[in-house]
């Protein structure tokens, strides 16, 4: 029974809305993102409470068992994936908006009457099973069920083309007139059209994203959760719910600024990333590592190095969080500050496999926010830093980027450690960072290299450090 009046429903919907807007903006800063989280988490639940009191559902037990379903799959998922593994589990709930939303046009097409609704209804489906399929693809490579390298085979593009012109048929089929339809031999085609265009859709994902190197698929996901939002505010015309349109264009505006953001701060166009492969560029770059001599130490040289310098520089990178090595590296800044050393942590945009990914982790550790410096702010400050530790990073302090014209990140802004008196590597081996490529700078004269898992090297050069 329908409890809310339609006054009621447009107000509540007003609030869950609001309750996303804030979310956003609370999702800006670290200091505000758990807040807005659950202010976003407030709003859609007022969404979904607010569909069951507005509205006479048929098959009411069918609708709580499916719910109860994805609860008990998503609760545990949630709580048990790894920081690092958070891009892909983003990937899979993305790609189930899309796909959903897609379902839900399609079997709102024999509810269509206008010409808008016909849109909406071709849109969704469309953009929402590539939002789909190309997330499942997004999350195998992340999760390395399937190769990260870009997978491009004899006339790949020529398939792309062709399944774009057959989709854009079917939504013509889709919009057009049923009588118009008719004249021509098509009339009763609009189902089947609907069904082909998710048929095609679903295929176009997966051969979309194929091509993109691992490195680029962080923003790949991007891109398609801007899909999804487009397509579930689509969605929101086809079933005439303004909710769904204004978080679905919430989520498609700021995916869309995400992955431009993305894309610049590694210093790469968004069409190079979809089809640079193509054009026989590749994201992976050479793997080969070269026998160059390089210098490595023990702990207690590092130690050393960082208890008699003024001020520290920390680049926190991927093998911080591979190796959850935050809180040794807050003990062990901890330990130098009160020891009356300086010590800054410089944060590349796009450390890590995610947005965010450092400032999370070391929120995590209990790092004051006043110690993170973003890139702009900390670049020149290296100059005056007599130490760079660079932890478990490797492509955002890669001078290439700046010096190799032809290096797959050339172009990507980096952190200038190289300008630091000296600079000390904490990594396992001499395998190069994501992107694949060797860095000159650890073949550097002021370059230090402590061999081992962060977490533990750490460890070790805490304990030496405070036995100075
Ligand atoms: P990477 O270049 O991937 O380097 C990580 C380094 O950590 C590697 O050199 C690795 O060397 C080391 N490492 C791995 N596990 C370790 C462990 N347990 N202990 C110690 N060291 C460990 O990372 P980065 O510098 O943070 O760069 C991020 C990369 O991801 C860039 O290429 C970026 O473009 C890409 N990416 C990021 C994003 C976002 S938004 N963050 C999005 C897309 C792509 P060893 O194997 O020798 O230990």
């Amino acid at each position: 029974m329908a409890v809310l009046t339609p006054e009621w429903t447009a107000f509540l919907y007003l609030v869950a809305a609001v309750c996303f807007i804030l979310a956003l903006k609370g999702l800006g800063s670290p200091r505000t993102a758990r807040r807005g989280n659950l202010i976003g988490a407030l709003g859609a639940v007022i969404a979904m409470v607010v569909v069951f009191l507005s509205t006479e559902l048929d098959n009411l037990a069918l609708i709580l068992g499916v719910i109860a379903v994805g609860t008990i799959i998503a609760v545990p998922a949630s709580r048990m994936v790894k920081m690092t593994q958070m891009p892909q589990l983003v990937a899979l709930f993305n790609g189930v908006g899309g796909g959903a939303a897609a379902l839900v046009a399609l079997l709102e097409l024999e509810h269509s009457v206008s010409f808008g609704a016909y849109l909406a209804v071709a849109f969704t489906v469309l953009v929402g099973s590539i939002a789909f399929s190309g997330s499942v693809i997004t999350f195998l490579k992340l999760q390395e069920l399937m190769p990260t390298r870009p997978i491009v085979f004899i006339g790949h593009a020529a398939v792309i083309v062709v399944l774009a012109v057959v989709g854009l048929a079917a939504a013509a089929i889709i919009v057009l007139p049923e009588a118009w339809l008719a004249g021509v031999g098509l009339g009763g085609l609009k189902w089947s059209a609907a069904v082909a265009g998710l048929g095609v859709g679903s295929v176009l994902g997966v051969l979309l994203v194929l091509p993109v190197g691992g490195a680029d698929v962080p923003i790949v996901i991007s891109l398609l959760n801007a899909g999804t939002g487009l397509a579930v505010a689509a969605s929101g015309l086809v079933l005439n719910n303004t909710l769904l349109l204004v978080a679905g264009t919430l989520v498609g505006a700021s995916g869309s600024i995400l992955t431009r953001e993305m894309a610049k701060a590694m210093g790469r166009s968004v069409t190079g990333i979809l089809f640079g492969a193509f054009r026989g560029a590749s994201s992976a770059g050479s793997t080969a590592t070269s026998d160059r001599p390089v210098r490595s130490s023990s702990a207690d040289d590092v130690a050393i190095l960082l208890g008699y310098a003024n001020r520290v520089v920390v680049v926190p990178g991927y093998g911080l969080a591979v190796a959850q090595a935050q809180h040794t590296m807050a003990e062990l800044a901890q330990t130098l500050e009160a020891k009356g050393i300086e010590v800054v942590f410089g944060i590349h945009p796009v450390a890590g496999r995610m947005p965010g990914h450092m400032n999370v982790l070391l929120a995590e550790a209990n790092v004051p926010y006043e110690a993170l410096a973003e890139m702009d702010e900390v670049n020149p400050q290296f100059k005056t830093a007599d130490v760079a530790l660079v932890v478990g990073a490797n492509d955002v302090v890669n001078p290439a980027a700046k010096t190799t014209p032809g290096s797959p990140i050339y172009g990507m802004p980096i952190l200038d450690v190289q300008d630091a008196r000296q600079v000390v590597f904490l990594k396992r081996s001499m395998r190069p960072g994501f992107a694949g490529i060797e860095n000159d700078l650890l073949f550097d004269q002021k370059t230090t290299l402590l061999f081992g898992d962060a977490k533990e090297s750490l460890t070790k050069v805490l304990g030496a450090v405070k036995n100075l």
